[in-house]
């Protein structure tokens, strides 16, 4: 087992990360929360029945609550509905709400741990790949608006983080894609060798190899780790871990959230993103031959679907790293470095928006 630390002070918290390690539970739980009342446990539907023996067996609770799968559970409405069942069960301040599942999970279990009672203690247990190397980590919480993705939320930082690597064993190869799609953006954000690994052991990433899985979740999380430790609340360098976010949350709301996986959707926005930089000048042809051909490997479910580049445009707008009504976007200098700008004329940006359509989307 190894074990990574988030460096904030006193809101400092361990990631432990291995292979069947959530059967540790117990002991991990005993380190970081002792004066804990109750447990909470929070749990897709889906996990909730993979991983059955392995809750019986290791993760004790005082209140289950089954999360429906899917983005529709990061809703206010959802979140009502749990505070009601939380205040039904006598749930107090010592509380501590533990999240098993994907990204909907945690970022849901998070905001409702971040909000009820102002604030009870959370814990962490990763069960996706996006979730053990993005999500779970650095303490953003949220739920979505209709109007955007994640625009009610908090920073809440988890007591500790289980990255169990064995639970990504059951992982459907659509979602081991959608978490590649934030592990390719370690690399193309930090360190280019990151992005020669995991272009070197993509059949390894596929055939869930178990090393090469726990090494790009540590790596990521390294990484992860490093900036969130550095800008806690996106103040200056934490923005750039939403390189291709604008776009990708963009079209994730124009597709009304049901026609890719979020990670699908980082993929198609960092594209478009490296596509805008070459095209300003300011990334090289190699280097954006190479962001390509590693994000074309995956398969991305888009064939079917329509593209609307006016709605995806109107969306962009509507993102939380806007200043003064000015959209900010994260464009690669070259591969593991990036730099923010507010300079991206629209005839650009629909330009590298028609390209992704005709490569990607149905004509
Ligand atoms: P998800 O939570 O919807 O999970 C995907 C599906 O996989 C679900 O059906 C789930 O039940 C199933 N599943 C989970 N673990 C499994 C396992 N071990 N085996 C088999 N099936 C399993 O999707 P996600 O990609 O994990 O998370 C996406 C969400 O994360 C989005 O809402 C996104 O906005 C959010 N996100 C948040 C942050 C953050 O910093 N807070 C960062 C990135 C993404
Ligand atoms: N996923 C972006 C961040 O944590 O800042």
């Amino acid at each position: 087992m190894r074990k990574l630390f988030v460096d904030l002070k006193e809101r400092a918290y361990p990631l432990y990360i291995g292979c069947e390690i959530v059967k540790n539970f117990k002991n991990y739980f005993k380190e970081n929360c002792s004066d804990t009342t109750k447990i909470v446990l929070f749990v897709s539907n889906t996990v909730s029945k993979l991983y059955k023996q392995v809750i019986d067996e290791s993760i004790p609770y005082d209140l289950k609550i089954i999360i429906s799968d899917g983005e529709s559970a990061k809703s206010l409405e959802y979140a009502n509905t749990i505070y009601t069942q939380l205040i039904q069960n006598n749930i107090d301040r010592k509380s501590l709400i533990v999240a098993f599942g994907g990204g909907v999970v945690g970022d849901l279990a998070g905001f409702v741990a971040a909000t009820f009672l102002r604030g009870v203690s959370l814990v962490q247990i990763p069960s996706t790949l996006l979730a053990q190397v993005d999500s779970s980590v650095g303490g953003k919480v949220a739920v979505n608006h209709a109007l955007g993705k994640n625009l009610i939320g908090a920073f809440h930082q988890p007591k500790f983080v289980i990255l169990d690597i064995n639970l990504l064993k059951t992982l459907p190869k659509r979602e081991l894609v959608s978490g590649l799609g934030e592990v390719i953006k370690y690399g193309i954000i930090w360190d280019e060798a990151f992005f020669e690994f995991i272009d070197r052991h993509f059949q390894d990433i596929q055939m869930l190899e178990t090393n090469t899985l726990t090494s790009i979740v540590e790596k990521s999380c390294n990484i992860k780790c490093a900036v969130v430790s550095q800008d806690e609340f996106d103040q200056s360098l934490r923005p750039i871990l939403n390189f291709g976010h604008t776009i990708g949350h963009a079209l994730e709301a124009s597709l009304k959230y049901s026609g890719l996986r979020h990670g699908e959707a980082i993929l198609l926005g960092m594209k478009t993103v490296s596509s805008i930089s070459y095209k300003l000048g300011k990334l090289n042809a190699e280097n954006f031959d190479r962001i390509c051909k590693l994000i074309n490997k995956n398969e991305i479910h888009t064939k079917n679907l329509e593209l609307d580049i006016e709605d995806v445009i109107a969306r962009t707008k509507v993102d939380k790293k806007i200043l003064s009504g000015k959209v900010r976007f994260i464009l690669p200098g070259k591969i593991g470095e990036v730099f923010v700008t507010s300079d991206v004329p629209t005839e650009i940006l629909c330009e590298a928006l028609s390209e992704l359509k005709k490569e990607n989307f149905k004509q």
